[in-house]
């Protein structure tokens, strides 16, 4: 088993361009998603989670809600909040 840094939403807030790092949260989890974003299918689309929650983007773009799209994102994982 792999544990992970435990990090505040606030340091996870300072990464929120491609210079700085490209996180995002999902329940519970942070995610380093700096390499994907120029193979998101979605385009720049996905910079609008820069920083915070995928929760509401992904409750609207309901295309994330398949196994295929939580594996690309487990790859990212580097920590907890
Ligand atoms: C499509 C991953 C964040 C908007 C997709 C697809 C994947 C993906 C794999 C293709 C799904 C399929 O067709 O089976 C991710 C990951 C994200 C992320 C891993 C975060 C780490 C976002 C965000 C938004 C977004 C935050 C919007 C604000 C879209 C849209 C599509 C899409 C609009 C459809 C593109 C199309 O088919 O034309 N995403 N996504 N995504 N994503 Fe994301």
């Amino acid at each position: 088993a792999h544990s992970f840094p435990i990090y505040t939403q606030e340091e996870v807030t300072k990464h929120r361009t491609l210079a700085d790092g490209v996180w995002v949260t999902y329940k519970g989890g942070v995610y380093d998603i700096t390499d994907f974003v120029a193979m998101h299918p979605g385009g720049n689309k996905i910079m609008l989670a820069a920083g915070g929650a995928l929760e509401p983007f992904w409750a609207l773009y309901a295309v994330h809600g398949q196994d295929h799209v939580l594996e690309i994102l487990s790859e990212y994982k580097v920590g907890e909040l």
